[in-house]
């Protein structure tokens, strides 16, 4: 079963909306494993974003991520990785479909709510990097009427 990493970004959580995000991907069907408020370092941030180094952006990016809590999170489900992004929405929040988070609650590509892993390579880096072994197993009795 699929697992993916997921976090609400200063933005969001400043807004108030750690409660609206994780009540979606609840009744989406996906089960909550882990999940914490939290600083990130500067080297945190680094290594979450080490794909973007070379990007014009990359020194913003660090700076944003490290500049209040994040709400982080691992969900887990079947295909839980595209699932996420799918309700996440494109990258733009200018561009994001409504009824996607992005979508409904954001309007700028620098601040824009919500992290997801893109693929489940990334999940299994990030979810380790963000939570090492701490996340849980566990089973819900409605497991088996969502699949
Ligand atoms: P994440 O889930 O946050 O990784 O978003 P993503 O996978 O949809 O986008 P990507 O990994 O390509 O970019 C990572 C993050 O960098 C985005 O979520 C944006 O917050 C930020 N970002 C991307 N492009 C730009 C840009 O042109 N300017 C700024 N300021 N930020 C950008
Ligand atoms: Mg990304």
């Amino acid at each position: 079963i699929e697992k993916t990493f997921v976090m609400v970004k200063p933005d969001g959580v400043q807004r108030g909306l750690i409660g609206e995000i994780v009540s979606r991907f609840e009744r989406k069907g996906l089960k909550l494993v882990g999940a914490k408020l939290m600083s990130v370092s500067q080297q945190l941030a680094e290594q979450h974003y080490a794909e973007h180094k070379e990007r014009p952006f990359f020194g913003e990016l660090v700076q944003f991520i490290t500049s209040s809590p994040v709400f982080a999170m691992v969900w887990e489900g079947e295909n839980a990785v595209s699932v996420a992004r799918t309700m996440m929405g494109k990258t733009n929040p200018a561009e994001s479909a409504p009824g996607t988070i992005r979508g409904d609650f954001g309007l700028t590509i620098g601040m824009n709510i919500i992290h997801g892993s893109d693929s489940p390579e990334s999940a299994d880096r990030e979810i380790a990097l963000w939570f090492g072994n701490e996340a849980l197993s566990y089973d819900k009795a409605v497991d088996v009427w969502v699949g």
